[in-house]
């Protein structure tokens, strides 16, 4: 099949690229030049591991290209993906879909023989009903059909995600259509991976639908944390013990500073408006936003509470994107702790392995190189990313540097009595000292 891919960023690339994979012709379209000649030449813009193989191994095979000319592109297309951003509307935390709307301007141009509009895009309900709109006003004569195909990615392991997903979820009122997806799908349909074929509004609503679910798990073991540390529970004990039960699952249930990312937060704020635009009350999806925004000043008030006060104090701080893996910043924890602990009056050194350069946009803060010259002489390190390298940290090497041999561990990457061994005070979340 050959396909277009409208938007080279994250799920826009690594969909083109994994499409192609599957054996697809892909031309993957940008507006940003210096993105796409970055592309040609084999600059991958964004860190995911895996995904520089797999766009060399395509471009070489002659299956993979980068274009900003999507008029070059079209003509012989079966299918063309809308994968642009939808980040959430300054003010109102509506999904901002002026980038989708535009897309869907451009491809009715050249519509000129049948063709699959899908919408890979996290798209509120009804986005894909307009896209079919704005195409037939700007091109009445055009033979098409609009598919709801949203992506479950997760970022730091989107490859692997892509190959072997629990389930693709396709909405779309054709069968030719279907036939299209199940044709774009075919290796993953072999794999007997479960292709969800709905309604465009039903297809629209699960992407919400799910990521405000794994939300509100997270959420859920966060409160069950501070009760488990008023009563002297250990929260991954408590999770386990739940999880183990099959209707609820073990996964999304790590306690931590509050889920951050470019989906969540932005997902469930934009399901919330949704529910309020169409007078839905919807309560969980309210108190997991707002319970996850307090969360994060919280982790602060925990930190400087196991500092016994930090002004004056200089705080390691490893970690700062909002998960390993990535060098994403978007509503990472950090953003908040880190300007939290400054206006307490604290020096912070920090490091973490990949988001430094996305850091120094946001914070104004002593950067380090490396771990361990981090550690030096601060008063204590704080956790805020569990990076595999934060994991297995030379503990009397981490005593010698610091000034005092306490670490607050907001992600339970340690254990407490091996903490207590190596002769640290160690805080973490939702377990006993
Ligand atoms: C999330 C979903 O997991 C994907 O399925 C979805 O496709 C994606 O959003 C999207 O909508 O594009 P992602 O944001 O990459 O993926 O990251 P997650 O691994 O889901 O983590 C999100 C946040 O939750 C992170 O801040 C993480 O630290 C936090 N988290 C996750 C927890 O605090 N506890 C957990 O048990 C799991």
């Amino acid at each position: 099949m050959r396909i277009v891919m409208i938007g080279s960023g994250y799920v826009g690339l690594v969909s083109g690229a994994c499409l192609s994979e599957f054996g697809h012709h892909v031309t993957c379209v940008d507006t940003d030049k210096a993105k796409i000649e970055g592309l040609i030449n084999g600059v991958i813009p964004i860190y995911e591991p895996g995904l520089d193989e797999v766009v060399a191994a395509n471009v070489k095979a002659g299956r993979l290209s980068f274009t900003t000319d999507l008029a070059s592109a079209m003509p012989s297309a079966d299918a063309v993906f809308i994968a642009v951003g939808t980040p959430s509307r300054r003010g109102d935390g509506h999904a901002d879909l002026s980038y989708v709307y535009a897309a869907a301007e451009e491809i009715a141009k050249y519509l000129d023989r049948y063709m699959v509009v899908v919408t890979k895009s996290t798209v509120p309900v009804g986005t894909n009903s307009k896209v079919a709109e704005i195409i037939r006003r700007v091109r009445p004569d055009a033979d098409f059909d609009v598919a709801s195909n949203p992506e479950f990615l997760r970022e730091g392991s989107a490859i692997e995600d892509f190959r072997r997903p629990d389930r693709v979820v396709v909405g779309c009122t054709s069968e030719k259509a279907r036939g299209v997806m199940r044709e774009v799908y075919r290796p993953l349909y072999l794999n007997e991976t479960p292709i969800v074929f709905t309604s465009l509004e039903s297809a629209e609503i699960i992407k919400y639908a799910a990521n405000a679910f794994l939300a509100a798990k997270i959420t859920f073991i966060n409160e069950m944390a501070n009760l488990c540390e008023v009563v002297g529970a250990n929260v991954q004990d408590v999770a386990r013990g739940m999880g183990l039960d099959g209707r609820i699952g073990g996964k999304f249930l790590h306690a931590g500073p509050g889920f951050g990312g470019s989906c969540f937060p932005k997902d469930t704020l934009a399901l919330l408006k949704t529910t309020q635009e169409f007078g839905v009350t919807t309560k969980i999806i309210e108190a997991v936003v707002e319970v996850n925004d307090a969360r994060k000043v919280q982790m602060g008030e925990k930190i400087e509470k196991a500092f016994g006060g930090v002004a004056g104090k200089t705080i390691a701080v490893l970690g700062l994107t909002f998960k390993p893996n990535t060098d994403d910043m978007r509503d990472a924890p950090s953003l908040v702790i880190v300007p939290y602990l400054k206006n307490k009056g604290a020096k912070i050194k920090a490091f973490d392995p990949e988001g430094m350069k996305e850091a120094k946009k946001h914070f104004d803060v002593e950067f380090c190189s490396e771990t361990y010259e981090t550690l030096k002489d601060a008063d204590g390190v704080v956790i805020l990313t569990e990076w595999n390298e934060f994991r297995a940290l030379d503990l009397a090497h981490v005593k010698e540097l610091l000034k005092k041999p306490l670490m607050v561990d907001l992600r339970n990457i340690y254990k407490a009595d091996l903490m207590e061994n190596a002769g640290f005070s160690y805080v973490s979340v939702g377990r006993p000292p």
